[in-house]
């Protein structure tokens, strides 16, 4: 049978559907029988309708056939579509062909398993709704980034993700053994986009980044999907107009095109749509005072963690940029402000109500020695970034970038708890299987 020949569930509830023979195929999401009828919900890729078969009219083999299909088994059917209001969505498919194409064994997973066995068993859990509505958002979330870059004009980028540097700086590094040299798997695609940058002036990646951190918090991965954009001729406040300009886009259309899922999964698309750019600005220092006055035990030179991210923005429904950070909070490459040396030109983009940064941006450095300088105040030796440094010798201009957490975007805009719900196999400190 070639896919030409069968139909998608949704074309049953098509206003012209009643009446009309479908043929249907799909996985089985739960089945019963009684006084020799079947029935079952089936479901595929576009929803769930469903299906009852008569004995009498299948015959015996083919009645005992799907009745011992379990959740999850899979068949085709033909049949007719019919009205009933007791049926999900008030219709029905009357079958009158079945094929069982694969009748399965018992599915392990059902309700009341605890959460270690549902990640055990997370190659079968993906299928539940709430996993399916997540990935579908997911997706939408992805194409909406690419349309946004490619209307910017911004070209995709391929960097490698195998790399002889530790980007962001060594520590927190996947180390590998590279036929006997050491090998990093990527932190960021930055220093790659900075050199991509000189040739074609806009750029993103969107790749995996691993982060080697022991952080057993709701909102580390240590694999994790990063959508990273370099801008040629760019200075802080023309990040944060591009930055703000592409949350607030990708979030509209997310909500525009997915509101059922998104209303499926606690989130009222409503509260998404009132997104809306310019999104406030806060100085790093003032940011201090004001959680000092909040009885925060923080001063200038204080990292900003979880707790005091989360004051800073449990009350809004907007993102908030956080700027001027203190130069020894942030990585080497960024640059000093003209009109504060303690401070580099950086900003951090913390997601509405109380869930922490999502996007960390900044404006290069881009001057030969005062990198050099930064590199070795870090601990490293500039030899190791030589390639880099060689990117200021030949035509270097102003020009910024910023790294976006897929994941911790749609931790946000999903209201998960966790953020291992927002990717299909999560890599946490304590998991890499399945
Ligand atoms: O702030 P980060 O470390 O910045 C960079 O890597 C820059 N080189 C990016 C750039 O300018 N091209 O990471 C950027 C973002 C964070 O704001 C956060 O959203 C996400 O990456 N992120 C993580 N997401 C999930 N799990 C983790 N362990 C993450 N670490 C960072
Ligand atoms: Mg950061």
């Amino acid at each position: 049978m070639s896919a030409a020949e069968f139909e998608t569930v949704d074309r049953v509830f098509a206003p012209d559907a009643v009446g009309r023979t479908v043929r249907l195929r799909g996985w089985v999401l739960r089945g019963r029988s009684s006084g020799g009828i079947l029935f079952l919900l089936l479901r595929d890729r576009t929803g769930s309708v469903q299906v009852t078969g008569r004995r009498d009219q299948i015959g015996d083999a083919t009645f005992d056939a799907v009745e011992h299909t379990q959740v999850e088994g899979a068949l085709t059917v033909e049949g007719t579509v019919a009205e009933d209001r007791r049926a999900p969505g008030g219709r029905e498919v009357r079958g009158s062909r079945f094929t069982v194409v694969h009748a399965g064994e018992p599915f392990p997973i059902f309700a009341e398993q605890t959460e270690e066995f549902r990640l055990d068993m997370r190659h079968l859990a993906i299928r539940s709704q709430e996993h399916v509505a997540t990935f579908r958002v997911k997706a939408e979330l992805l194409r909406a980034c690419r349309e946004f870059l490619d209307r910017e004009e911004v070209l995709e980028m391929t960097p490698p993700i195998l790399s002889g540097n530790a980007a962001e700086g060594g520590a927190e590094a996947f180390q590998i053994d590279y036929f006997g040299r050491p090998g990093y798997l990527s932190q960021t695609a930055q220093l790659y986009l900075e050199a991509l940058l000189f040739p074609h002036e806009r750029v993103y990646a969107l790749t995996p980044s691993f982060r080697a951190e022991k952080s057993r918090t709701p909102r580390h991965l240590t694999e994790y999907l990063h959508l990273e954009v370099e801008l040629a001729w760019c200075d802080l406040g023309g990040l944060m107009a591009f930055t703000e300009r592409m949350i607030e886009s990708v979030v509209r259309t997310v909500a525009e095109r997915r509101p059922k899922e998104l209303e499926q999964l606690g989130r009222p698309p409503a509260e998404l749509l009132e997104v809306r750019a310019p999104f406030p600005r806060m100085r790093y220092a003032d940011a201090i005072d004001r959680l000092a006055a909040q009885g925060f035990p923080v001063r200038f030179g204080s990292d900003l963690g979880t707790a005091e991210e989360r004051a800073l923005t449990i009350e809004s429904r907007t993102p908030l940029f956080v700027t001027h950070y203190p130069r020894e909070l942030k990585a080497f490459y960024m640059l000093r402000s003209p009109d504060d040396p303690r401070t580099v030109e950086a900003t951090d983009l913390l997601a509405p109500e109380g869930y922490g940064e999502m996007v960390g941006g900044s404006c290069r450095e881009t001057d030969v020695a005062a990198l050099t300088e930064r590199i070795r105040a870090m601990g490293a030796d500039p030899a190791e970034y030589a390639w880099y440094l060689d990117l200021r010798r030949h035509g270097s201009v102003p020009h910024a970038g910023f790294g976006l957490g897929i994941e911790r975007l749609l931790r946000w805009m999903l209201r998960r708890e966790h953020i291992r719900e927002t990717t299909p196999f999560p890599r946490t400190p304590a998991r890499h299987t399945p």
